[in-house]
């Protein structure tokens, strides 16, 4: 088959080298792709929201089946467009993406089909949502902007002074745009964090291996959210007991509540949960993969991913036995100084081969540009370098050890990847 991925990032290059490994996939095309996947695959450069290029190259180069893997896309109708033209996709429907794409409309979903997650209220009008904080007084407060906006809309207030003034950017100073004219405020939760990536076809639901993200800049979880700075599977907090109650309380429940309302989600369907004192519950969810989760969820696949996410567009998924390996995976990201606020790109990568590998690990290629036969720095996430061991401290040790060989100028990443308090 001839295949086409869309997206550019870490998870991008994760989910090529996965499909490259079926036998089912004879080449892949990726747009826009990064330097890393075009070492493997065949870049294409048309933006990820521009629906009608897509489709046309598609149509044009035989593309067989496509997979769209960011969530502006998806929101936007992607998958949509190519149904339109009868090219197979591996993602969900805009009217299924909106389970990311508005937590008013998730937030809304769980109360009404009783899935557990944080007490919440929406406001559409910036006095009304001022008035509930303060009359709730109760910190830290979480605000969320109701639309996607890079993963940076969700701000936990520690004082009145501080949610009213995040309440007040978002809902009249536009800082997420449109995301944030609406807001949810809802309950401070405590607890491990969860990642759990299923695959649904909207009659089966399977959960891939669990892990957990590192999403603050700095070791301790100092400093700014990032889209992820490592993450481990599994999740040495999800124990089955946990994962069974999971599946009866929160992701058939999901499935089944998007079918109700007429809204059946195919694809990957992200559970981002919070192992609360009174059980798990839903943080947020996602219509997509993770970026950086899937850099260690599918190196243990193994089963063809291809095979899977045929199965998903025909909707027979319980005919696939989905097996993960007993082993751990870490991926540790290497990213450029100063991100998330501001960075520079443009500098050599060293220590890597000319496919942009090390030995020993998957280095998994974020934000890189290939030049001449050399790898730069293209990104704020630049690499994520992946290992798998026997158990967890195997693996980081050897990310670690290659990460260290791996340099550029002034490289960040951080040192306390899956350590366990
Ligand atoms: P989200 O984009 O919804 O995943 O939120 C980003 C991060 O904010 C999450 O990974 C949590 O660490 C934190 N967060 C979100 N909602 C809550 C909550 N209700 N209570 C505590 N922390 C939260
Ligand atoms: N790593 C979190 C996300 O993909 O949203």
């Amino acid at each position: 088959m001839k295949v086409l991925v869309i997206g550019s990032g870490g998870r991008e290059h994760a989910l090529v080298l996965k499909l490259l490994e079926s036998p089912l996939v004879d080449e892949i095309w990726c747009a826009p792709g990064n330097g890393g996947i075009s070492a493997v695959a065949h870049p294409v450069p048309i933006k990820v929201m521009d629906k009608e290029n897509m489709v046309k190259f598609a149509v044009e180069n035989g593309i067989e089946f496509v997979v769209v893997a960011p969530d502006d896309p998806l929101a936007a109708g992607m998958v949509d467009a190519f149904e339109e033209v009868h090219i197979p996709t591996f993602g969900p429907r805009a009217n299924a993406a909106v389970i990311e794409a508005s937590k008013v409309f998730s937030k809304n979903l769980m109360k009404k089909y009783g899935i557990p997650t944080a007490q919440y209220e929406t406001f559409e009008d910036e006095a009304a949502a001022i008035a509930y904080v303060k009359a709730q007084n109760s910190y830290p407060a979480v605000i969320k902007a109701d639309g996607l906006a890079l993963g940076k809309g969700v701000i936990i207030a520690q004082s009145e002074a501080e949610a009213v003034e995040a309440i007040h950017e978002m809902m009249s100073e536009g800082k997420f745009g449109d995301s944030g004219r609406r807001v949810v405020i809802e309950e401070f939760l405590t607890g491990p964090e969860v990642s759990v990536l299923s695959f649904t076809d909207g009659h089966t639901i399977v959960p891939m291996i669990s892990s957990k993200d590192h999403k603050r800049a700095n070791d301790n979880d100092e400093g700014l959210n990032t889209g992820g700075m490592g993450t481990i599977a599994p999740n040495p907090y999800y124990t089955p007991e946990i994962a069974a109650e999971c599946m009866e309380t929160i992701f058939l429940p999901t499935m089944k509540a998007m079918n109700a309302e007429g809204r059946p989600f195919k694809g990957c369907l992200y559970f981002g949960l919070m192992l609360t004192p009174k059980g798990p519950k839903v943080i947020e969810y996602n219509c997509r993969f993770g970026d950086p989760e899937t850099q260690v969820v599918l190196p243990l696949l193994k089963t063809d991913l291809m095979e899977i996410m045929l199965a998903i567009y025909e909707e027979r998924l319980s005919e696939v036995d989905v097996q993960f390996s007993d082993e751990a995976a870490s991926c540790v990201v290497l990213a450029s100084g100063g991100y998330p606020v501001s960075y520079k790109s443009g500098y050599e990568i060293h220590g890597l081969d000319e496919k942009g590998q090390a030995e020993g690990v998957i280095v998994y290629h974020a934000g890189t540009k290939l030049e001449n036969g050399k790898f730069y720095t293209a990104g704020g996430r630049v690499l994520g370098v992946t290992a798998l061991g026997k158990d967890r401290e195997e693996s980081l040790r050897k990310a670690y050890a290659a990460a260290e060989k791996i340099t550029f100028t002034d490289v960040h990443y951080r040192r306390d990847i899956g350590k366990i308090k």
